[in-house]
């Protein structure tokens, strides 16, 4: 079904950026008592990139937005918001999308952090999209950036393993069109809190803490939540999962993003998994994932896209758009 025309957000590019350093289980099992064979079997992770010294937060996020910018034809003088969707920001303040902003060299725009962990680009592109389509910003950069190395547990196997670091840009432009973001929806429930979270903060401990998480039950709620959305978002955008062309969903777990698929009725094959490469890279999974399927060809122009992802909280959400 087409969509009415109106204000909408259209992407108009995308752009990602990995550290340097590129760690395959056999390499991660050689400092934490793991195997290869359990990292692949339990969650189809085979690489993570782990951030040097010299890579941050802000680091990535900039690289991204530059890809995404030249991939839109746009420069940083086009911009007029930056969101930047990260629980691993460079400092507790300020928020690591105005360092984004000083280094792409367009200040005086909107620039500000979303924290939402795993679904944290699904918030970011909602707020994004909504002040694109109220006529408050024009050109939008949303930005997932993590460096969840810096807050793992290293001598604690059933979470470090899981994770790595990276960034995933979008640039979002408003225009007349039946195109773009047809329909978000959002969730949070801060009852199970506990199951993913990191022991220490600003405001609590005065430190940063370290990831701490119960994967089993993480596991349970994360396919029935993301499966809800899904129906909820497409029913929005007046759309059946028959028309979809790509799932582009959160990577934690390729079990999660089978079950889901399972769940749903959905080809396996319309769902791009980067989880193999990236591990779970958090708010930056899926542009990340967005980014390496628009480059490489699979998504294509007019596609029907079904963005999703959960995480601490929980939170959860999906996103419908026409490419
Ligand atoms: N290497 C080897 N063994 C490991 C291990 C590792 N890296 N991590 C845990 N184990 C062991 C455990 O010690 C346990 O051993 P035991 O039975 O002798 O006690 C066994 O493996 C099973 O552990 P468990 O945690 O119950 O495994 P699981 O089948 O639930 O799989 C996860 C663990 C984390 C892979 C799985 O729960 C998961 O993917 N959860 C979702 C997590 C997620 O995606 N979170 C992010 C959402 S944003």
């Amino acid at each position: 079904m087409s969509a009415t025309t109106a204000r909408r957000a259209v992407i108009k590019g995308t752009g990602s950026a990995l550290p340097r350093t590129r760690v395959s289980n056999e390499q991660l099992s050689e400092r934490v008592d793991t195997t290869d064979e359990w990292i692949v079997e339990r969650t189809g992770i085979r690489f993570r990139h782990i951030a040097e010294d010299d890579e941050t937060t802000s680091s990535l996020a900039t690289l991204s937005a530059k890809e995404a910018l030249a991939a839109a034809e746009m420069t940083p003088a086009d911009i007029d918001l930056i969101v930047v969707a990260t629980a691993t920001p460079d400092q507790t303040f300020p928020a690591t999308a105005t360092i984004v902003q000083n280094d792409l060299g367009c200040n005086g725009c909107v620039a500000f952090d979303v924290a939402a962990v795993c679904s944290g680009f699904l918030y970011a592109l909602s707020v994004a999209e909504s002040m694109i389509r109220a006529g408050s910003a024009q050109n939008a950069i949303v930005i997932g950036a993590e460096t969840f190395s810096r807050i793992l547990d290293w001598e604690d196997r059933a979470t470090c393993v899981l994770f790595g670091d990276g960034a995933g840009a979008v640039i979002l432009s408003g225009e007349e069109t039946d195109k773009g973001v047809l329909a978000t929806r959002l969730h949070a429930d801060g009852a199970h809190n506990q199951l993913l979270y990191v022991d220490g903060g600003a405001g609590t401990t005065g430190t940063v803490g370290k990831l701490r998480m119960k994967g089993r039950e993480v596991f349970r709620h994360a396919v029935v939540n993301l499966s809800s959305v899904l129906i909820e978002a497409l029913e929005a955008a007046g759309e059946t999962s028959d028309n979809i062309d790509w799932v582009v969903p959160h990577q934690a777990n390729a079990r999660i993003l089978d079950a889901t698929a399972k769940k749903l009725g959905l080809d396996p094959a319309k769902v791009i998994k980067t989880v193999d490469q990236h591990a779970n890279t958090s708010a930056a999974s899926v542009p990340l994932a967005l980014d390496a399927a628009v480059r490489d060809g699979r998504i294509k122009r007019d596609d029907l896209l079904v963005l999703e992802a959960m995480g601490g909280g929980f939170t959860w959400g999906a996103s419908v758009i026409r490419y």
